[in-house]
């Protein structure tokens, strides 16, 4: 593939893999048969993110509300992070990606969480690209934890609340001494948030594209960098 990238790259990328459900349907295949296809997608571009000197990749791969759907595609999705972690952790051992988590893994499995956890063990010393991989994950809960947790602080006496800042406020979140996404890229077409990194998209340029996530390929990952690259960033002033 020639590979043609803007100069600058965002620092951080989210990406809500969305469309797996449709790609299936679309094929005349069960639900489960798109997550298989999505899962082997998210190996696919977080390497290509990796190659291409991505520091940041942030994927949204459960959320808080998908515990809601029938019990036999949240089961699919729990096999499959397995599958992946086991690889994770056994073959990719030259790999320089450090996987980590967002959103209450202890919803999960114990047979989940254990990899989890060793996974982390595995990676943490690693200094390539940071791969948080969002399980379980939502905005409003994910900012419900934090001011919960500056709550304990000042009734602890160890924080007064006119302490209380962005700074402070974000080194609560699961994203703690990560830099905010740049660009965020939602394939399959809905204009939504869905409740991914709330906080942390404040300043966040949205890539919308009419593709589904089994679908989404290197190039377009390339299309949406071209797009960022076009944008001009303010942050609220001019
Ligand atoms: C949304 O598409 C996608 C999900 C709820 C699951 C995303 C999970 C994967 C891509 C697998 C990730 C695997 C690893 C190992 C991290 P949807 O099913 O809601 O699609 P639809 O809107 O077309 O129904």
């Amino acid at each position: 593939m020639e590979i043609n990238l803007p100069a600058v790259l965002p620092e951080h990328i989210g990406i809500i893999m969305d469309g797996n459900g449709r790609w299936a349907k679309k094929k005349g295949l069960p639900r489960t048969a798109g997550h298989t296809e999505g899962a082997k997608n998210f190996r696919r571009i977080a390497r290509y993110c990796s190659d291409i000197g991505i520091r940041y990749l942030t994927v949204y791969a459960f959320s808080t509300e998908n515990w809601a759907r029938p019990a036999v595609e949240v089961n699919a999705l729990i096999r499959l992070f397995q599958e992946y972690l086991e690889e994770a952790i056994r073959y990719f051992a030259d790999d320089d990606i450090q996987v980590r988590f967002i959103g209450d893994t202890s919803a999960f499995p114990k047979k989940l969480q254990e990899l989890i956890a060793t996974t982390w063990e595995v990676c943490k010393h690693r200094t390539g690209m940071v791969l948080n991989i969002a399980m379980n994950y939502g905005g409003r809960p994910e900012i419900l934890m934090a001011a919960r947790k500056l709550a304990q602080k000042v009734q602890a006496g160890e924080l007064r609340p006119e302490d209380i800042d962005e700074d402070s406020f974000s080194n609560e979140l699961y994203t703690a001494g990560q830099p905010d996404p740049d660009l965020i890229i939602r394939p399959s077409g809905e204009n939504r948030i869905s409740n991914f990194l709330l906080w942390q998209s404040a300043y966040s340029e949205y890539v919308i594209m009419d593709i589904l996530w089994p679908d989404f390929t290197p190039e377009d990952l390339n299309f949406a960098l071209r797009e960022y690259a076009k944008r001009s960033r303010r942050f609220g002033g001019i």
